[in-house]
C-alpha cells in the first residue's frame, strides 16, 4: 500500500474538480459488488516534459473491460484520453500514476447494474516502484500462492474489474504474512498464471517465455512492451504455459507491470533463481527505462506528451 498525498485535481464525470470534492456516497453499488473497471497508467518525466506511456493501449483495455461487463461509458475513448492528459497537466506532477475508473453509481441497489448511472473518474497519485526500488535492483522473494487465479469461467481475467482484485488481495496478503514480497498464482489447471498485479516471465537457456492469455491472465501492456523488446533484442520468445517446478529451475524470472515495472524475482519458496545475475532482465529494464523516459526515439510513438 502507498500513502496517498493529495494532489490538486481529479477528473470526475466530465470535469476537473478539487481533490477534496471527488467523493461518492457509501451506498454506491460499485463499492458493494465490485462492479467497477479501471486502469493503471503512468506518466514519466522526459526531456520534453511529462509523457504518458502507452495511453492508447491502456484506454483500449479500459473500453474492452467496460464492454465485457456491459458497462456503457458515457464518454468516447478520445475524450477519456484527453481527460488523462488534462489531469496530469492540472496536477503539475510529471511522475505520476494515473487511475481511470468507471463504476455503477448511487441511485439504485441490486445485482443488476444495467440501470445504475455509470460514473467515471480519473485520479492520480504518486507511486514509486510497486515492489520497491530495492526489488527492482536486487530482485524480490516470491511464493506460489495457495489461492488459484480466478478462472475465466467465473470472472473474466482480461477485464480489469475491481472484483478480480479480491482474489489478488488474498494472494498478496498470504505472501506478505509469510514474509515474501509477492505471490505467484497458478490457474485451475495448475500452470503458472501471473502475480496479483503483474505478469510473469521466465528465462531458460536464453529463451524467454510468458504464459499465454489463455492461462487466465490480464493481458498486460508492460507484458506486450517486453514482448516487443525481446524481438528488438533478438531474443527467442515463446508464449507458453509453464509449471511451478519450471519456476524453480529458471535462469531468470521477472514480473512486469505498470506499477511494478520490470522487477526480477530472486527466490521462489526458498529456492534461489539462477545465479543471482539477471543479464536478460537487466537488458529489458534498461530498454524500458529509456522508452518510458523518452530517451529512445524508436519508442517515441508510445508516449503522449502532456505539455
Ligand atoms: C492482475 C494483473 N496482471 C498483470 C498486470 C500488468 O498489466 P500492465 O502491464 O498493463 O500494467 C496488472 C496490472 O495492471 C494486473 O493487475
Amino acid at each position: 500500500m502507498v500513502g496517498i498525498r493529495a494532489l490538486k485535481k481529479i477528473w470526475f464525470d466530465g470535469k476537473l474538480v478539487d481533490w477534496a470534492d471527488a467523493n461518492v456516497h457509501v451506498l454506491t453499488p460499485g463499492l458493494h459488488y465490485g462492479y467497477a473497471i479501471f486502469e493503471g497508467i503512468r506518466s514519466h518525466d522526459t526531456p520534453r516534459g511529462p509523457a504518458i506511456f502507452r495511453l492508447r493501449e491502456h484506454m483500449d483495455r479500459f473500453m474492452n473491460s467496460a464492454k465485457i461487463y456491459r458497462m456503457k461509458i458515457p464518454y468516447s475513448q478520445a475524450e477519456l484520453e484527453k481527460a488523462c492528459v488534462d489531469t496530469v497537466r492540472a496536477n503539475e506532477v510529471a511522475t505520476v500514476y494515473i487511475r481511470p475508473i468507471a463504476f455503477s453509481g448511487y441511485g439504485e441497489m441490486g445485482l443488476d447494474p444495467t440501470n445504475a448511472p455509470v460514473r467515471v473518474a480519473i485520479g492520480e497519485f504518486e507511486w514509486g516502484a510497486y515492489l520497491g526500488q530495492e526489488g527492482v535492483e536486487k530482485g524480490v522473494r516470491a511464493t506460489v500462492s495457495s489461492w488459484l487465479r480466478m478462472d475465466s469461467r467465473s470472472l473474466p481475467p482480461q477485464a480489469k474489474c475491481a472484483a478480480n482484485y479480491a482474489n489478488s488481495a488474498l494472494a498478496k496478503m498470504e505472501a506478505v504474512v509469510g514474509g515474501y514480497a509477492e505471490a505467484i498464482l497458478l490457474n485451475s489447471a495448475g500452470m503458472v498464471a501471473e502475480g496479483p498485479g503483474e505478469n510473469i516471465f521466465r528465462v531458460k537457456n536464453e529463451i524467454v517465455s510468458t504464459p499465454p492469455a489463455s492461462s487466465g491472465i490480464l493481458r498486460g501492456i508492460t507484458r506486450d512492451t517486453v514482448i516487443k523488446f525481446l524481438a528488438h533484442e533478438g531474443l527467442a520468445f515463446q508464449r507458453t504455459d509453464f509449471t511451478r517446478e519450471e519456476l524453480f529451475t529458471a535462469d531468470e524470472l521477472f514480473y512486469s507491470g505498470t506499477a511494478a515495472g520490470i522487477t526480477p524475482i530472486r527466490e521462489v519458496d526458498g529456492r534461489p533463481i539462477g545465479t543471482g545475475d539477471y543479464p536478460i532482465t537487466r537488458r529489458l529494464q534498461r530498454r524500458y527505462e529509456d522508452a518510458i523516459h523518452g530517451r529512445s526515439p524508436a519508442y517515441n510513438a508510445w508516449l503522449t506528451y502532456v505539455a
